[in-house]
């Protein structure tokens, strides 16, 4: 499969996830085998009023892999302009430009919805039309979109949008299989996703509750998508890339030993504290490495001493000591 000029041999890729698809997790899920990333979703609003935050959360650096940066809005015109801001811009030392503009059409918060953004765009195929279309006459860059089935079980219409988006130009869809009532949870309509992949005539990425590479191989099977997209499956376990593309290239898998587990947490909260500093970086990477150590004796006093660390040390005091009680 081809997004523009990047070819992606097996098409695994790390799904966007606010909070959490970082630059530290894209460099560590890209260090695993993580083919291709997405950035956590930014406001094309805000990079067409200069945000200063906005444009902090967009910066990719060089050694993350193919990185696609996503937008989300609803006026074809802001979606527009925001996407020639972000791709003339000079983006400084260390960063590169992102490998393509996605559109987030599946976002199912309320704030975003009812802003008529994220999944609300579903209700409306030609408005996806008209916003792909001005994304791609803003951008040489690939355009790609990513929605669910629908906005409810009563209106699934991921064919249609997916068949407006590819009128409008994008060049891959990633459908999560679910509406919007469904937020995260219940069953994923794999259903769905086969018959989108059977619609359009460009790369479809199936996406919804892969945690493993048996779930990985049945979502390609059962869907026939060109490639697969893990969110949740990836925070603190990043190992899954390797553990799939190692089942699909038919080679045996061997998974991290309780010490590599603690080894990639630190250098991601180290990643992390480079990008941000200590102070950011530490409140906000908690949840996200507390979740390397949810198999240890402990869990969830480990988790609540992680919830009260302020600083690297700290942190890497309670992962060794978990790694103690582990062993011993
Ligand atoms: C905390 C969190 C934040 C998310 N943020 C985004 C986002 O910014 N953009 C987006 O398109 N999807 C976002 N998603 C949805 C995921 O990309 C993905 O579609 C969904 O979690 C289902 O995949 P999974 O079961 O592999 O997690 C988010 C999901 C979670 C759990």
């Amino acid at each position: 499969m081809k997004i523009g000029n990047t070819e992606l041999r097996h098409g695994i890729f790390l799904a966007p996830m606010a909070g959490f698809s970082d630059r530290a997790m894209r460099r560590v899920c890209h260090e695993m085998g993580a083919e291709y990333s997405v950035t956590e979703m930014i406001s094309a609003k805000a990079v067409t009023f200069g945000d200063k935050k906005t444009f902090s959360l967009a910066r990719i650096r060089d050694d993350e892999g193919p990185v696609a940066l996503q937008i989300f809005g609803s006026e074809p015109d802001v979606m527009g302009r925001a996407a020639e801001i972000l791709t003339n811009r000079d983006w400084g030392d260390g960063n590169v430009a992102p490998s393509a503009i996605d559109i987030n059409m599946g976002c199912p918060v309320h704030k975003i919805f009812s802003n008529g953004e994220g999944s609300a765009l579903m209700r409306d195929p030609n408005l996806i039309y008209r916003i792909v279309k001005s994304v791609k006459e803003n951008t040489d860059l690939p355009v790609t979109v990513k929605h669910r089935t629908g906005v409810s079980a009563d209106k699934i219409n991921a064919v249609e949008c997916a068949l407006a988006a590819e009128a409008g130009g994008a060049e891959l869809i990633t459908v999560h299989g679910r509406t919007r009532v469904q937020m995260y949870s219940g069953d994923v309509d794999r259903k769905t996703i086969k018959k989108v992949k059977m619609s359009v005539h460009i790369p479809v990425i199936a996406n919804g509750d892969i945690i493993s590479a048996s779930d990985a191989i049945s979502m390609l099977s059962e869907t026939g998508a060109d490639g697969i997209a893990i969110g949740r499956g990836a925070v603190g376990n990043p190992f899954i890339f390797g553990e799939i593309i190692s089942a699909l290239d038919g080679k045996k898998y061997t998974p991290p030993t309780l010490d590599e587990r603690v080894e990639v947490a630190l250098w991601q909260l180290r990643l992390s504290i480079e990008d941000k500093g200590e102070g950011v970086a530490v409140p906000e990477a908690r949840k996200q490495i507390a979740s390397y150590l949810h198999s240890f004796r402990g869990a969830a006093k480990i988790r609540a001493e992680i919830n009260r660390a302020l600083t690297y040390v700290e942190i890497e005091k309670i992962f060794f000591e978990a790694l103690r009680n582990e062993n011993s």
